[in-house]
């Protein structure tokens, strides 16, 4: 018995790292796996021959089952056909974690705008437009009286919680995805859905060169994504979790600090002293990941 036994699962970016060691246990755990990928390059370059394949081969020799797409989940219609592949193949759709991405990284006074545009796209653009597609299949069977517990495993990063120096495309995408998700798990809720963001930290092809002293691997960071993805993971939505080899943290966001009310408006040398004052009571924000001398 797995804890995923008779749950169909969407991955996107599945072909390669952390998507393909997420698809692998969800297989391993009893569920059918569609697993999406577009095969592009560590910059978007490409496409190339979809690696989607091979992961599919790889379940079904462990004796699991799988489909691939290859389509491109930044698009209407990768997204649509990606979410009618699982209804199509297999009938239903229980979980979808989005995970496909890839970086342009440069300090910002060098970012090209298309580079921008691109990692916003693909990170972005990316998670909304399944999550859309699966929600609205979601909404129709809560909608139809069919019982629903459905769950949404969303890829944020320690880039998008705390910034990163060199990556102000990639960090500003995965805050977002921080934001997406909150939304998500409060508008679907009452569809049976809950929605959740993982930050990992794994060495792949994406984190060899800059962070070569990540110590953990794609298949550590799985576990903590398949339990979020089964029905054992009942009542938790909205929450953000760290997970870098054995390690599993819960991440805690924006919280009012020091406040104060004058009651009326302030002149800007008031608001200035007022916020220092309340600067001096705060707690300091965690490090940018590349600070100097961090
Ligand atoms: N590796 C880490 O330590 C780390 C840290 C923080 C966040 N992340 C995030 O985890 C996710 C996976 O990263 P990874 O390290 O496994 O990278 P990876 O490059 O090994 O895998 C990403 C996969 O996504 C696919 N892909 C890219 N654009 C696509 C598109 N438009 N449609 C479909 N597939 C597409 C690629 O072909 C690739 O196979 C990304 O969202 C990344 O930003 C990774």
């Amino acid at each position: 018995m797995g804890i995923c036994d008779g749950r169909v699962v969407i991955v996107t970016g599945a072909g390669r790292g952390l998507g393909r060691a997420h698809a692998l246990a969800f297989a391993a755990e009893g569920a059918r796996v569609v697993v999406n990928d577009l095969g592009v390059g560590l910059d978007g370059s490409g496409p190339s021959a979809s690696p989607a394949q091979q992961v599919v081969d790889e379940i079904r020799r462990a004796g699991g089952e799988a489909c691939a797409h290859g389509g491109d989940i930044a698009t209407g219609e990768g997204a649509a056909s990606l979410v009618a592949a699982a209804l199509d193949t297999y009938g239903r759709l229980d979980t979808l974690v989005n995970n496909a991405g890839f970086l342009r990284d440069r300090m910002l006074v060098n970012l090209d705008e298309d580079d921008w545009d691109a990692v916003l796209r693909v990170h972005v653009k990316g998670h909304f437009l399944p999550l859309k597609h699966a929600a609205a299949h979601w909404r129709a069977a809560s909608k139809a009286g069919r019982p629903v517990a459905a769950r949404v495993v969303n890829t944020t990063s320690g880039a998008g919680l705390l910034g990163s120096v060199g990556q102000a495309s990639y960090a500003a995408a995965k805050a977002a995805i921080v934001a997406l998700t909150l939304v998500a798990a409060e508008e679907l809720r009452r569809y049976g859905v809950q929605a959740n963001a993982i930050a990992p930290a794994a060495r792949t092809r994406m984190t060899e060169q800059t962070y070569a002293s990540l110590q953990g691997v794609p298949e550590d960071v799985s576990p903590l994504v398949v339990w979020l993805g089964s029905t054992s993971s009942a009542g938790v939505s909205g929450r953000v979790f760290e997970a870098e080899a054995g390690r599993i943290t819960v991440m805690e966001g924006w919280h009012p600090g020091p406040t104060t009310d004058k009651g009326t408006r302030w002149t800007p040398t008031e608001a200035g002293e007022t916020a220092l004052k309340l600067l001096s009571a705060a707690r300091p924000p965690g490090e940018v990941y590349g600070a100097a001398g961090g």
